[in-house]
């Protein structure tokens, strides 16, 4: 099936429809997903709330079934043989997998025992990845005890007891300060380097996906709407992207923006303005006097290269940073 020899990972065209609930319609989370990942890369889905991240990731994991579509992991097809997939894989969920109770090294060693290595392989393994994570010091310490930081680094310190080959991380830095944040990114390349793990990783931050994965695929009602390099991605937008910050919202600035010349692709969020724009400086004098004759205050405008948050914008038609904050 596996139309790429050295893929870690091919999933194509995945469906799945949740049943109705309590009146509600039947939800169709995904919708001909596909997506691979090479060993030793990483691939980010990156996506809004629903967009049917976790579920790739269930599936994928053997935690859920796909309606139709096919799937394999470390080579084995995933409905067909899901306990073979289970030993091949490590899965860091959305939600912690550690027991609060217990201490970092106790969890890792208990990860291990229940992955079939012997006492003391699995204690070696612990020690190994709590001094590579840098949990070492805390190692002695309950979980609950733990900072997000330290807890997000254990529950993947969990995830790759087994020096698993294909590792998903769902929402690993989702919570964490920044500086925790950048630390797990640090950590999660490194993996992917040295042991040569494949990583599929979902993430509702543009910049994660930008800074760390080798691949991105933006996924929109649980379809992959484009794939690529976050260069790759970027490229296909050529010029610049102008923002402007209006003091107010106005609805009729798109309808103004679009009729100032060389400016395309206008969209408009509560009071943020953005538009492409060939040469963005050429553009502005253009755009501002096009509004302070229609009589829209402007609080700033701002000229840029385009980031992955204008691809995201360009293919799903929608800005992504309001509702993932949300
Ligand atoms: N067990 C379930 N039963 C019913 N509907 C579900 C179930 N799990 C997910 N869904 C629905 O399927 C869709 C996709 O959900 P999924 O959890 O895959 O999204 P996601 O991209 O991971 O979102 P988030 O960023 O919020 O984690 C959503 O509409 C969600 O409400
Ligand atoms: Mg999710």
């Amino acid at each position: 099936m596996s139309p790429n020899p050295a893929a870690a990972l091919v999933a194509a065209e995945l469906t799945k429809t949740y049943p109705a609930g309590r009146g509600g319609p039947p939800v169709r989370a995904l919708d001909g997903l596909s997506v691979s990942v090479a060993a030793g890369t990483i691939v980010a889905l990156l996506g809004r709330n629903g967009a049917g991240k976790s579920t790739t990731v269930k599936i994928l994991t053997t935690l859920a079934r796909a309606d139709s579509g096919t799937a394999e992991v470390a080579g084995i097809d995933v409905s067909r043989d899901p306990d073979g997939v289970r030993h091949a894989i490590g899965l860091v969920s959305q939600k912690s997998s550690s027991d609060p109770m217990a201490t970092g090294r106790e969890n890792l060693v208990l990860a291990g025992r229940i992955q079939g290595l012997s006492r003391s392989a699995a204690r070696g393994r612990a020690a190994e990845l709590l001094a590579r994570l840098d949990l070492a010091d805390a190692a002695g310490r309950l979980a609950k005890t733990y900072s997000g930081g330290m807890a997000r680094k254990l529950d993947v310190a969990i995830g790759l007891v087994h020096r698993p080959r294909v590792l998903f991380l769902d929402e690993p830095t989702t919570g964490l300060d920044p500086e925790a944040r950048a630390a797990m990114w640090a950590e999660i390349g490194r993996l992917s380097a040295d042991e040569q793990t494949a990583i599929l990783l979902t993430t509702h931050y543009l910049e994660e996906a930008d800074r760390l994965a080798d691949r991105v695929a933006i996924v929109d009602a649980g379809r992959v709407v484009v794939e690529g390099t976050p260069d790759e991605l970027k490229s296909e937008l050529r010029g610049d992207t102008v923002q402007v910050e209006l003091v107010a919202g106005a609805a009729h600035a798109v309808a103004v923006l679009e009729r100032v010349p060389g400016l395309g692709e206008v969209s408009a969020d509560g009071t943020r303005l953005r538009a492409r724009a060939e040469s963005g400086a050429q553009a502005v004098p253009g755009v501002l006097a096009a509004l302070d004759e229609s009589g829209i205050a402007v609080a700033s405008v701002t000229v840029a290269r385009p980031s992955l948050d204008d691809v995201y914008v360009r293919h799903v038609g929608r800005e992504f940073a309001e509702e993932a904050a949300a």
